[in-house]
């Protein structure tokens, strides 16, 4: 009893929470450090996957990795509100910047330009925020000309000093929150690429890191068509089985863990969770408590409530998101969660299809991509390349077929 108190329950199910035990991911590490080699940067990152697969924590530790090469690391989660416009993006950057920059000194003397000297008073010698923003202010243009000045600025100043870093790494998190608005005549996400294609081009080794749901390599391609050239995209899938079994068993055999689980309760968190990272966190988290709990009042052979557990997971995590899909969107979830395989790719045609022999009213082809298109916007659904779509929340065709629990005979008798 005493040491269940003294061992706290290892495991961190939420957003961006460092897991007990990073499992896996070594090929994603690997390609990361291909990256930072590059001696002009050509190539830059786009890590993606679905809700809760782990992106934050795996961007998380790229940045020893840069430091430990020699980068500075600036980064920060990008909401709608600091993306909305060209203006705000520019700060957002200069403010990120000055971040890692504003310890360095540098020679005025090595990083005349023309344009940033007519005021050199106004110049500090640190690469502070105020630095930045004087250049950006005194660079005409439009705000992508201010902006890739003031990064050159930035870079040349870096160099002059006496210890340069090998270069910067920008990693924003939740990149798929960028837009351009056509209508309010603002492109953020044109310009960020713009900026960034152009400096690179230059010599300047800043390198982009995006992390965010699969809507965002689409959107950045969709914005600019270079971006297929410019980003290297990792997509994160669930585990593998060997780094699932490590998620859930390295954790608790730290000293002073008063509990191990079965052999019956690893097999039983593998398969429930599906080997996805924030599942595995959850039923670990759960399942701990309840073999404390279990040892403590004297039980021999204690084991995973993996009905309450599933109940649970289904509340927290799963039921916010379905409560905000409308009836009509529910019967083509439904649809497409009675598909042979719901978790891989569907095609509004096979929704179309299906939908005839199932309980629920027909979709033409254009209502069916008309409620896909909603649920793409409400990040539901993401819809790739080749025109295919998949659930951006892993494990939500199981999530549906447990909500509909009745089977009815035409649903048995279809597969044909
Ligand atoms: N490789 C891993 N091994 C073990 N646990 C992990 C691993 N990666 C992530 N996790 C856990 O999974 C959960 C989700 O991680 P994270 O928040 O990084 O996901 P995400 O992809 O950024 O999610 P979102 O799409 O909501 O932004 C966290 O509880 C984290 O501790
Ligand atoms: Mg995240």
């Amino acid at each position: 009893m005493e040491a269940a108190t003294v061992f706290r329950n290892p495991f961190r199910p939420g957003a961006g929470h460092t897991p007990p035990y990073l499992a896996g991911r070594k090929e994603e590490r690997r390609e990361f450090r291909k990256l930072l080699s590059q001696e002009t940067v050509l190539s830059n990152l786009v890590l993606t996957g679905l809700r809760g697969v782990g992106k934050t924590v795996l961007l998380d530790t790229f940045k020893p990795l840069a430091v430990q090469e020699g980068w500075l690391w600036v980064g920060a989660d990008l909401s709608e509100s600091t993306t909305v416009d060209e203006e705000r993006l520019a700060t957002r950057i200069l403010t990120d910047v000055a971040l890692a920059t504003s310890n360095f000194v540098y020679d005025r003397q090595e990083v005349r330009r023309p344009g940033f000297d007519r005021q050199p008073e106004l110049l500090d010698a640190t690469l502070n925020y105020p630095t930045l923003r004087a250049v950006y202010e005194q660079t005409r243009g439009l705000v992508a000309d201010r902006l890739k000045a003031t990064l050159t600025f930035v870079w040349l100043a870096l160099r002059a000093s006496p210890n340069p870093p090998r270069g910067i790494v920008f990693a924003y998190d939740k990149a798929q929150n960028m837009a351009d608005h056509a209508g309010k005549d603002e492109y953020p996400l044109s310009v960020m690429l713009d900026v960034f294609q152009s400096i690179q081009r230059q010599g300047a080794p800043f390198l982009l890191a995006l992390t965010g749901l699969p809507t965002l390599f689409p959107k950045l391609v969709e914005a600019r068509t270079y971006s297929e050239r410019m980003f290297r995209v990792l997509f994160l899938n669930r585990l593998d089985p060997p780094d699932v079994r490590e998620a859930i068993v390295k954790p608790i055999q730290e000293d002073g863990c008063p509990i191990s689980f079965t052999e019956e309760s690893i097999r039983q968190i593998e398969r429930h969770s599906g080997g996805y990272p924030y599942f595995i966190q959850f039923i670990c988290h759960e399942a701990f408590d309840v073999f404390v709990s279990q040892i403590t009042t004297g039980s021999q052979n204690p084991t995973v409530p993996i009905e309450a557990i599933t109940a649970k997971l289904d509340s927290d995590f799963f039921a916010g998101r379905w409560s905000r899909v409308t009836d009509r969107q529910r019967d083509l979830l439904y649809v497409v969660s009675r598909l042979d395989d719901p978790d891989t790719e569907f095609s509004a045609q096979e929704i179309v299809e299906l939908s005839k022999a199932l309980p629920v009213k027909g979709f033409s082809p254009s209502h069916a991509s008309q409620i896909l298109a909603a649920l793409i916007n409400s990040g539901v659904v993401f819809r790739n390349r080749h025109g295919k779509y998949s659930f951006a929340v892993p494990l939500l065709g199981d999530f549906i077929r447990r909500q509909y629990p009745v089977e009815q005979p035409e649903l048995q008798r279809h597969g044909t």
